[in-house]
């Protein structure tokens, strides 16, 4: 291995820092959940008499339940929301109160409140992970946006914040419509130290301060009522939909070398905490303000994260002023068993069966491990959140929002707009833009091709419609395609082919990269290189092609493309990120001059 190999190892060992979670596990596990009987029922929905009401205090809904809601104050709208709060959480017995610290909160039928479900997620998109959110019947997609690293290139402040303001469009929508939560536990705001981490594709990048105006602008496009930006009651604030940063803190390292994310101990300085892996979290709250953080599985110089008093209740609640509530990473409670604290934690994320805190908190309430207090405490917090977001009574401004605002015309226009703002131009030796009426047979080469699924990358939803490289690309020019081999390329059986369309062809575009089988939340790279025999499919397609070559890479973690930088053969370099649904288009407007590419890295690409 190379020498950066083995620094960057050596630097992982010292700092000892971080480690992650799965998004495959937790849909995994989602999706067999949202089978199950007791989820029949749309998980996003408050329905009462079959019905699906899009806030709680609904005249009709109590009527239904055989209730007057006249005689419930937290139903009162004349009420500020501390005391409606209050009102609701002193209605509850013990037992109740612990029924609602779960993921899935069970709802208090006897008074009104429904079950809820917290977890939803939203990082370049509404996503189908989490318990609360499902595509069907009125809602069959929702625009896919760039990944998060790709929209980071752009440097685009007030790009960052249009697309937290489309989506929380559309997941104000899909929620008027019974079809998700109003929590969203999007940004992933961690750090990437090391370019291999399988999730540097959910982040935006390796910069401390650029990764927190990232979730300043992202939090603010998401949870902002317009006219209420600046209201100084930070706890009537209204909410457009709830964001969460996670996951806080020092956590980018996954399963490496036989030690379990979930019992990783991060070794880190005070100074790399608060410099490094703290200061997204910061401007996250301070400038943001963000209404709930995810603290994650790992542990923080032997403490875990979510038990961790100084980073909690000190840092997050004292010093930054944090409105909100706290979620643990799903199940990093259950690391934490035996030695269970109450320290400040108000949600508990559980996937499959697991709930801690339901199963637990009543005996260590009567072993007076937990006070009645401290629960009623994580009941503000999380109440106070949904009052502000309008689970209680709506909000007018997006009352009426539906069907019609989801995978609009001007969201599939901004998902474009971001991938062609975000797409990096690594090399051009006098190539680009190719002129369609000069170059009229292309061959198109490359896993990534004919993308589709791929270009959305995790913590996906459904999108509206995918156009791949293909699809955008035959608009300007005769295509031959070929695949010359999938991502991982474990044979060089089909290079042949793809090398003699080049050879015919009077241009070449090659699309190859990275995809979720090689990076991805559980899985770590261990080198930069591309996959199997793709070096070899790219230098051998080059070699044999008659006119100029594009090589588009697609990839959230680094890749080192030396090789192609060297190559005289290969005259274009783009890095695409993962472009989301549009990416095709994006791809080819960068390609035939309709975009001047501008992105620039928000992760050092290494070269040997
Ligand atoms: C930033 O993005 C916005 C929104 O898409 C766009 O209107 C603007 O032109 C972009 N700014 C730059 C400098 O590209
Ligand atoms: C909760 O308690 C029940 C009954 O003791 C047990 O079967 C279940 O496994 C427990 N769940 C957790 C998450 O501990
Ligand atoms: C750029 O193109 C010229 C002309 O084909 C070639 O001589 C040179 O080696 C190329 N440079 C690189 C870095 O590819």
């Amino acid at each position: 291995m190379d020498s950066y190999h083995f620094s960057s190892f050596f630097l992982c060992m010292i700092t000892g820092f971080l480690l992650l979670i799965p998004p495959y596990f937790s849909a995994t596990i989602a999706s067999a959940a949202a089978a199950t009987p007791q989820h029949a029922s749309k998980p996003g929905a408050i329905e009462t008499d079959g019905k699906n009401h899009s806030k709680v205090c609904d005249a009709a809904r109590f009527v239904a339940l055989g209730l007057r809601m006249d005689d419930f104050a937290y139903c009162d709208s004349s009420l500020p929301y501390p005391a409606r709060v209050k009102d609701l959480v002193g209605r509850m017995t013990l037992v109740e109160k612990i029924l609602q610290l779960g993921d899935r909160g069970q709802g208090v039928g006897r008074i009104g409140l429904p079950k809820y479900g917290w977890w939803s997620e939203a990082l370049h998109g509404i996503a189908v992970t989490g318990h609360a959110t499902y595509f069907g019947d009125v809602v069959p997609a929702a625009t896919s946006f760039p990944n998060v690293i790709l929209s980071a290139a752009s440097f685009n402040e007030s790009l960052w914040k249009k697309i937290g303001q489309a989506v929380s469009t559309e997941g104000r929508a899909m929620y008027n419509l019974g079809h998700t939560g109003l929590n969203f536990w999007s940004p992933n705001v961690n750090v990437v130290r090391d370019p291999r981490w399988g999730r540097a594709l959910e982040t935006p990048g390796e910069d401390p301060f650029v990764v927190g105006r990232y979730a300043v602008n992202f939090v603010r496009g998401m949870q902002d009522v317009e006219g209420t930006e600046n209201v100084q009651d930070l706890d009537s604030r209204p909410l457009k939909v709830s964001t969460c940063c996670k996951h806080y803190a020092a956590y980018d390292l996954d399963n490496w070398f036989g030690v379990s994310r979930l019992h990783f101990d991060a070794r880190v300085t005070e100074q790399d905490m608060m410099e490094t892996f703290v200061r997204p979290f910061e401007m996250c709250v301070k400038e943001g303000d963000a209404s709930s953080i995810m603290c994650s599985y790992n542990r923080v110089n032997g403490v875990p994260s979510c038990a961790d008093a100084k980073l909690l209740s000190q840092t997050l609640r004292n010093d930054w002023q944090l409105h909100g509530y706290i979620v643990s990473d799903c199940d990093s409670v259950e690391v934490m068993h035996e030695r269970i604290k109450w320290l400040g934690l108000d949600l508990d994320c559980g996937l499959g069966n697991l709930n801690y805190y339901e199963n637990y908190t009543l005996s260590a309430v009567a072993q007076g491990k937990v006070r009645e207090s401290d629960i009623d405490n994580a009941l503000k917090n999380l109440y106070m959140v949904l009052m502000r977001a309008g689970f209680f009574d709506n909000i007018k401004a997006y009352e009426n929002l539906g069907v019609n605002d989801i995978c609009t015309k001007e969201h599939i226009y901004l998902a474009a707009d971001a991938a062609r703002q975000g797409i990096v131009l690594l090399k051009n030796n006098l190539t680009l833009p190719l002129d369609p009426k000069k170059y009229k047979d292309v061959a198109l080469v490359g896993p990534h091709a004919k993308a589709t699924k791929a270009m959305i990358g995790n913590y996906e939803g459904i999108p509206c419609r995918y156009v791949s490289p293909l699809d955008a690309i035959v608009k300007d020019v005769r295509v031959e395609y070929h695949e010359g081999c999938d991502v991982h390329c474990r044979s060089s059986r089909s290079i042949p082919p793809a090398a003699e369309a080049a050879n015919t062809a009077e241009a070449t575009i090659i699309v190859a990269g990275l995809g979720l089988e090689v990076e991805r939340e559980e899985l770590d790279r261990n080198d930069l290189l591309l996959p199997g025999f793709q070096t070899e499919l790219i230098n051998r397609v080059a070699e044999a092609s008659a006119g100029p070559v594009v090589l588009v890479i697609m990839a959230g973690g680094c890749v080192d493309v030396s090789f192609a930088q060297n190559n005289p053969k290969i005259g274009v370099i783009l890095w695409a990120g993962y472009p989301g649904q549009e990416g095709g288009q994006a791809i080819a407007d960068v390609i035939f001059g309709r975009h001047n590419p501008g992105g620039r890295l928000p992760l050092t690409m290494v070269q040997e």
